[in-house]
């Protein structure tokens, strides 16, 4: 597998992460524990070293079984999770936290359930506005100090956020979704980690599962999937967007690849220290997304994808409007 730095900060992953977040929640059901053991343990096997879960995920229950797959495992990965939430004792309320005294608890209670003794890249999962960033910053700075934490890294942050981040303690990796059918990144965001020599990790990679074209107008999501509450998912939505998947499924079938490849392929094209993370709870599906790795698209190749994207007008919000305020600050 290839390996990939991510930005100027020396921390070398693999070419493609595995996204722990789909064994634990999101697309219910959570997957039974020896069988997300076993997965982990077989991305490790065919290359994989850097695998992204979240204090959030489960709750708790994401950075359980991940501790225990990597346990033996522990010198030949990067493990990146996430603060920034009040849990409540239902494990339901999720408010935003990020002041320092959190952080500090949050950081003992991955370190025991990673079962590890330091946290490679520890990102605030999403930016507190009633917390400065250069608090936030600096708490992860002292963390580093104490040799508790490796790299820092943001999520779905505004340019200014990651600015003001990066002056008190370097930013290893910004973390936001990007995919053929949300681009945003590439305004603003691309060229300010390129300037400041910072990695991106492309969350939901795949579109939560749409640009593989195994979701159709007609599939029906659980009460408990995330993805029934999105609007981009709605039946309509999803008509309206087909048009996309079918571009992709033909440009696929001219290089006999899938479309879950060439979606991985292109975000890996777009630059050398952007490092996807796609989630998948199976084996065949996680050598399927692996072996977007060896693909080269050539300009020509980028350019027909590009132009053929110009011909889609992707219908539907990526978030519920009650989450939207939680991205982009
Ligand atoms: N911090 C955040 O706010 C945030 C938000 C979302 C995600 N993330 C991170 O990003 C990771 C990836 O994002 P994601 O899981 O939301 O979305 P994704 O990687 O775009 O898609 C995952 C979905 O696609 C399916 N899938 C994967 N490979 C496939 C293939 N080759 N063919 C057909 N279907 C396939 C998976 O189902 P199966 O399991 O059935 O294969 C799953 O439903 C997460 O695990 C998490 O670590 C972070």
């Amino acid at each position: 597998m290839q390996k990939r730095y991510l930005g100027k900060s020396g921390l070398k992953v693999s070419a493609l992460g595995l996204g722990c977040m789909g064994l634990s929640q999101g697309y219910w059901p959570a997957t039974d524990t020896r069988q997300a053991i076993a997965l982990i343990r077989a991305a490790v096997e065919r290359g994989v070293t850097f695998f992204d879960i979240a204090e959030v995920y489960g709750p708790y229950l994401n950075e359980d079984v991940v501790g225990k797959a990597l346990k033996p495992l522990r010198d030949r990965v990067v493990i990146a999770t996430k603060f920034g939430f009040n849990i409540g004792n239902d494990n339901k309320q999720q408010m935003l936290n990020s002041r320092p005294e959190h952080i500090r608890e949050a950081v003992e209670g991955s370190l025991r359930r990673l079962k590890t003794d330091v946290i490679d890249l520890f990102y605030q999962h999403r930016v507190d506005p009633d917390v400065p960033i250069e608090d936030v910053a600096g708490t992860v700075k002292d963390l580093i100090a104490e040799g508790k934490v490796k790299h820092f890294g943001l999520l779905e942050a505004g340019a200014q956020t990651v600015r003001r981040a990066h002056a008190i303690q370097p930013v290893t990796a910004l973390q936001s979704e990007y995919s053929l059918w949300w681009r945003e990144p590439e305004q603003e965001i691309l060229p300010l980690l390129k300037e400041l020599g910072v990695g991106f990790v492309p969350f939901s990679p795949l579109g939560r599962g749409f640009l593989t074209g195994t979701i159709k107008a007609e599939t029906t999501f659980a009460e408990s999937d995330f993805r029934k509450t999105v609007p981009r998912f709605s039946a309509d939505a999803l008509k309206a967007n087909e048009k996309l998947v079918i571009l992709l499924t033909e440009l696929a079938a001219e290089r006999h690849t899938t479309p879950a490849q060439i979606a991985l392929a292109w975000l890996m094209a777009q630059k050398p220290w952007i490092v996807p993370i796609p989630g998948t709870t199976k084996l065949h599906r996680l050598e399927e997304n692996l072996a977007a790795t060896e693909i080269i698209l050539t300009p020509a190749d980028l350019q027909k994808i590009t132009q053929a994207l110009e011909t889609v007008n992707i219908v539907g919000e990526r978030y519920p409007a009650a989450l939207q305020a939680h991205v982009g600050r």
